[in-house]
Parts: C-alpha cells; structure tokens; sequence
C-alpha cells in the first residue's frame, strides 16, 4: 500500500485521526441524510459514513449536496480514494468506522455482474477474475498465503534446502494415464506430475530438499477434490525412516494449521471455520493404521446404520467415501500406511515382512477433505527398481538418471507430497477445491 493511504487492516492504529483509503465500494445502502459504504482494499472489510448535513457545512450548500450525491449512488466496485477520521464502533462487526470527510472516484464501474444476491457456481467461475473480490474468496487466499508462508518457514527451520524440479520431463513420476502431453521440438514431453523422481537426486546432493509448485494431471474425474493443475509441496529427506517421516509430515500439518491460525485468523472468522477442530488436530497425536487394518475395520463397520460406502475386500483401492469414513472415525489427521504395491506407484519399498504390501502413506484429513499426503520410503535397490519399471511397462531408458541415483551412494530415503489446495480447502473449511486456488484448471474449465 503507498505510504500516502492507510490500509484498512491498520485504521485500528490510527482511532480519531484523518486518514485517507485507497478502496473499493464493495456495496452501499443508507437513506435520506446519510450514505453507509461497506469499503474494501484487499486488507480487509471496512464501513465509512457520510452524514449529508457534514458535507454542507464544510463544503456549502450546492458543493456539498454534490458530493453527498455522488457518495450517495456510488456504484458498486467503484474505486475511490476516501478521508475521513477513524472512530471506534462497538456495534460495528469491525469495530471501528470512516466518518467521512471527503472522496475522490479513481475509477468508475458500471453493471458490475456479481451483485450482492445469490449467484450460481458456474456464474460465478465465469467471472471468477472478479468474484476473488469478494469476502469469502479473499479469505480463502489470505489462508493460501498463510500456508505458502509457513511452508518456507518450516522446511527452512528443519535445515531443508529449496530444490527447484523441473515441470518438462521426459517421464512419468505417478502414472502414465494422467499426463499431459506437449511437443518438446519433436519429442514429446510431459508436464510435470510431481517433482519427486528429481528431488531425490536433490536429496543426494544436499541431503534435505522441498519443491513447491505447480503440477499437472489430466485427471477425468469431475470431483470436489480434483483439479487438472494444483500446487505440490514435495520433500525429500536421506538417511530418513519411514516412521520418522511420518513424524516430520505431523510436525509439518501441524505447523501449516498453527500458522493459518496465527497469520489469518480473520479469514478463518469470515470463513466461520470451527477453530476448536483446528487446535485438536494440532493437540492431539495423529492416528496411525496400516491399510489391512482399515479395510478390516471397513468391513466390520460396513452394515452399520451410517456409513455409505462399497463392501472392499484385501487388495482394492479406497475411494472418497471409505477414506472419509476412516478419517471421520479416528476424529484426527489418519495416516494409512503400507498399501498394497499393486495399487502404488513403481518406487516404493516393499515392507519387509510382505512383499505385496509398500512402505507408504497416505495421510487423510477428517470432515470428510479426502487425501492432503501422499508420501513413501522408495526402493534404493537398483535391480529391484530396474525390474518395477519394467513391470509398470514404462522405458528404463526414461529413468536412466533416476536410476544412477542407485549406481552411487545408494541410501535410504522417504519423501511426500502435499496438495496445496486440499489442504487450502480443509484448513478453510471450504466444500470444493475450485475456491482454493486463484483461477482453477478443471476437465470443463480453461476460462478464465
Ligand atoms: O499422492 P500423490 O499422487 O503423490 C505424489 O505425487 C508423490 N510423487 C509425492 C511425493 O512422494 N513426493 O500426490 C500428492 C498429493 C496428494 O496427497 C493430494 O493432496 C494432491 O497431491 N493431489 C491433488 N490435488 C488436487 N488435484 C489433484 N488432481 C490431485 N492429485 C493429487
Ligand atoms: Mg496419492
């Protein structure tokens, strides 16, 4: 903000002083003598007054019935630059408000199409480059921020090095089915799933590294939790066990709640998210099951009156349902581990006691925000890794450097990703994905 104007998030520091607000008109009423405007500047919400009878007496008769006209049919979305003198208001939600003392239009708006009223979704997603004004998503961007803030502060406290993976590669990192494809002068290349496979070459070089950015999937799937562009914090950690990798994943949700709580609490009001919940997830331990566990538990639990999910035998993969019902029963952050193999990406370490079942997890947050974690020890044998390569029927010849890794120093190692926006989305309380990202790719959705 120029230093000229006080931004709204600070006029609790300047109570009966003139000020200037370089703002917006996000809506307006009043009658008669007096005109309320509801301000907002990208800080914050904010309500100025003006009092017509003011205006006359400081202004003149014709000077000053102007100007009360102009405040008076403001239209919405209008940018103004406003003065007036902070004063406190116990009544007011903010607890403070403008007594306006004059203002100046910047800029005009006319036929702004996203009225106080209700809109539908997709309305809404058409003009989503003006529906981020209002409350709700300005809200769920501060705590998007808060998350990306304290992401750097955590990796950085715990001695991790910013590790930039590429988003053009010549391979898969998760699967083939979900990559987009594009022309690399002739060869093809795909948009990055996940800067895994590099980070671990990373985790060599500097033994504790993160990336965090944007990566691609073209998933089919028209879900709440599914977008086809999201941003992925990936971290990789040598000579780390799997348990301790759990423990470090804990300790890192645990600080991205705590530091939403601390940098965005406004937003979480606003967003009237239940922050009793947030602070139990960050007291209480989260809970550990293996996969068979879980589906044992699944089972018994399937005729029970209030669960809704498919019968699932040893082997098959959970879908939303089973892992909202798994998170939901334990109350916490649920980390299922060790997954069969058949149902797990091709670089995962088989458990030691069973061949057929990985050394992952996934961590599943409760009220029913799905999977927020995706993490595992990777194999560190080169012919065992050599052989699920070609098992998956993917091209060695892709993943020569990859393999190398194995070739030099081979070590044990774990790592995980998390999904930016699901965890936007479970941190705000928000219902779809869509909100917890600026302008979301989706199957049907390019625009704008
Ligand atoms: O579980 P995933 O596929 O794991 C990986 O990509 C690993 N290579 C990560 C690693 O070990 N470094 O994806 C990680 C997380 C998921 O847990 C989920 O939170 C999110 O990414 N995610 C998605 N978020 C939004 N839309 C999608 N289509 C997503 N797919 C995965
Ligand atoms: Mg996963």
């Amino acid at each position: 903000m120029s230093k000229n104007y006080v931004s709204i998030a600070d006029v609790k520091d300047y109570v009966g002083q003139e000020v200037t607000i370089a703002a917006w008109v996000a809506n307006k009423s009043g009658k008669g003598k007096i005109a309320f405007l509801q301000l907002r500047d990208g800080t914050a919400f904010f309500q100025a007054v003006a009092f017509k009878p003011n205006f006359i007496e400081k202004f003149g008769q014709d000077k000053g019935e102007e100007k009360f006209n102009t405040i008076r049919h403001l239209n919405q979305e209008t940018a103004i630059l406003i003065k007036g003198i902070v004063k406190e208001d116990k009544r007011s939600k903010f607890g403070y408000e403008l007594d306006v003392l004059d203002l100046e239009v910047v800029g005009g708006s006319e036929n702004y199409p996203i009225t106080p009223k209700e809109h539908g979704t997709d309305f809404l997603m058409d003009h989503r480059h003006l529906w981020l004004r209002s409350r709700k998503q300005m809200a769920i961007m501060q705590i998007r921020n808060a998350i990306i803030y304290t992401t750097y502060e955590f990796f950085d406290r715990n001695g991790f090095i910013k590790f930039d993976s590429p988003i053009l590669s010549g391979n898969a990192a998760e699967n083939t089915t979900e990559l987009f494809e594009t022309d690399y002068f002739g060869t093809p290349a795909f948009l990055s799933q996940s800067g895994q496979l590099y980070l671990e070459a990373g985790a060599m070089a500097l033994g504790r590294v993160f990336d965090f950015g944007p990566v691609f999937r073209a998933e089919k799937s028209k879900t709440r939790r599914h977008l086809t562009e999201f941003w992925m914090m990936d971290a990789e950690y040598a000579f780390l066990s799997h348990e301790e990798s759990l423990d470090l994943q804990e300790a890192y949700v645990k600080a991205l709640i705590q530091g939403v709580l601390d940098r965005a609490s406004q937003a979480l009001e606003t967003l009237e998210r239940d922050t009793d919940l947030l602070k139990k997830y960050i007291e209480e331990p989260f809970k550990r099951i293996s996969y068979d566990d879980a589906i044992d538990l699944l089972q018994e639990h399937e005729a029970d009156q209030d669960t809704d999910y498919e019968h699932l035998e040893h082997g098959d993969d959970f879908g939303s349902p089973h892992e909202t019902w798994i998170s939901n029963y334990f109350g916490v952050p649920t980390f299922v581990v060790n997954y069969p193999a058949a149902i797990k990406a091709f670089y995962m370490k088989p458990a030691p006691d069973n061949e057929d079942r990985v050394l992952c997890a996934d961590l599943l947050a409760p009220e029913g925000y799905g999977e927020i974690i995706g993490g595992s020890e990777r194999e560190t044998d080169y012919d065992r890794l050599l052989k699920k390569i070609q098992e998956n029927d993917l091209n060695p010849a892709d993943y020569d450097f990859y393999l190398d890794l194995r070739k030099y120093g081979s070590v044990p190692h774990c790592g995980f990703g998390l999904g930016l926006e699901r965890l936007v989305t479970f941190i705000a309380g928000t219902k779809h994905i869509r909100e917890a990202i600026p302008f979301p790719r989706m199957l049907h959705r390019l625009k704008p």
